[in-house]
């Protein structure tokens, strides 16, 4: 998600500073390129050759490399060469300079020959974080343009409680992720999605299910994360890989998938329902595995499970709902029934007949069934499929 974007990582003197090494690799393994600049004090908490292994680049942290050579870091090049200026942990030393404009290190020169965004993350102990003078300053810093993130809260290396932490790593990353992400429908948006079949028990070991891989519910959590949407994944078993930066919460049964989305569901502007949720299950589960011989294997007494999706749109206040229906025989008249019955705003419908598409599968064609129209998709990657979905909904609701 950060393909090709320079990060200039600046770091200072805080005992936070040994996040920056987790911080470097998870925005490197977004493809960050990442260069490194720290101040002669955070040489106390972290060593060069880390970062440097970390960031596969040189890091800086001296106006003047090698005395004998004459070597020099070039603080101008530094501040041009990136796209953003992030200064994690940010301590209440180089904050004050910051707004003073005082230049005794290259990550302050750096700063004042910067002309990139820059986004600091603060660290420093309790009374520290809540002095006027770093209230003041960090308010210096948001008037001027500086994008400040917040405070962490916890436990202090000091071992006292409250605001001062640096920012946990990945919430970090999401902010640098954030800032690249441009403007539009989806972003800032809290999604619920949820991806995978449900399990319902027979007895420990056994379970009704179905051959839901999961992937279109992933793929759609991904699409949704490049645009800057803040996505829960509630995934039943699935194989699939959750993308970095989605809140997954792993579900069994319907019920468990039901509980899961009703916590997030006040809170939320668009559900989508890819799951494929299993439509009964046994009305009772053995409390043992059931034995050839000693039990009844010919009958098991089914239930509905709870719609969950008719639930939500009996329920639903601000919150749109984008629904699933795979069918094999009158499909459009079907699925419009389901849209309507359930209260969607757009139902995205499979059809088993067309090759490529449905369960396992790595492509997907879908039609796009909203209470005033159809639209037929092409089919695709799943992943692209992802993208339409959110594209079609974003013309339709935008
Ligand atoms: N769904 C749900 N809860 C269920 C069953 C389905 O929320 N217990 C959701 C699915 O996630 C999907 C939509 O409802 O988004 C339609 O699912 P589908 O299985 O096609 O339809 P059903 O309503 O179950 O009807 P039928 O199986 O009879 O076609």
């Amino acid at each position: 998600m950060l393909k090709g974007k320079k990060i200039l990582l600046g770091i200072t003197g805080s005992i936070a500073a040994y996040k920056s090494a987790e911080l470097v690799r998870s925005l490197v393994k977004l493809e960050a390129e990442v260069r490194v600049v720290l101040t002669p004090s955070a040489l106390s908490f972290v060593t060069p050759l880390t970062l440097a292994t970390l960031s596969k680049n040189p890091v800086h942290h001296a106006y003047v490399e090698d005395e004998d050579t004459g070597v020099w870091t070039n603080h101008v090049e530094l501040g041009k060469w990136a796209d953003i200026f992030l200064i994690a942990p940010l301590s209440a030393n180089t904050l004050s300079k910051l707004v003073t404009g005082e230049c005794d290190n290259l990550l302050l020169a750096s700063y004042l020959s910067a002309d990139c965004p820059v986004m600091v993350a603060p660290a420093m102990d309790l009374d520290m974080a809540d002095h006027w003078t770093t209230n003041e300053n960090l308010e210096k810093l948001r008037n001027k343009g500086v994008s400040v993130l917040p405070f962490g809260e916890g436990e202090l290396a000091s071992g006292l409680q409250g605001k001062g932490r640096l920012l946990e790593v990945d919430e970090i990353t999401a902010a640098v992720t954030d800032h690249f992400i441009p403007s539009g429908y989806w972003k800032g948006k809290q999604v619920v999605v949820t991806a995978g079949p449900t399990y319902e028990a027979i007895d420990p070991v056994r379970f009704i299910g179905n051959h839901s891989s999961g992937k279109m519910g992933y793929a759609i959590a991904s699409a949704l994360l490049q645009r800057g949407a803040k996505v829960a994944l509630i995934s039943g078993p699935s194989h699939e890989l959750p993308p970095a930066g989605v809140r997954l919460k792993k579900v069994v049964s319907a019920q468990d998938m039901f509980d899961a989305i009703n916590e997030a569901y006040p809170t939320s502007d668009v559900v989508i329902m890819s799951a494929a949720v299993a439509d009964c299950r046994p009305k009772q589960m053995a409390d043992r595995k059931l034995k050839k011989g000693k039990d009844d294997l010919q009958h098991i007494e089914l239930t509905p499970t709870v719609d969950i999706l008719a639930t939500l749109g009996a329920t639903k206040q601000v919150q749109r709902l984008i629904g699933f229906a795979l069918e094999t025989d009158d499909e459009l008249a079907n699925a419009k029934k389901k849209l309507e019955n359930k209260k969607l705003d757009m139902l995205v419908l499979n059809s088993l007949r067309d090759s490529g598409a449905g369960f396992g599968t790595d492509t997907n064609k879908v039609s796009f069934v909203f209470p005033d129209g159809v639209k037929e998709g092409v089919l695709k990657s799943k992943k692209d499929v992802a993208n339409d979905i959110l594209d079609e909904f974003e013309a339709k609701y935008a």
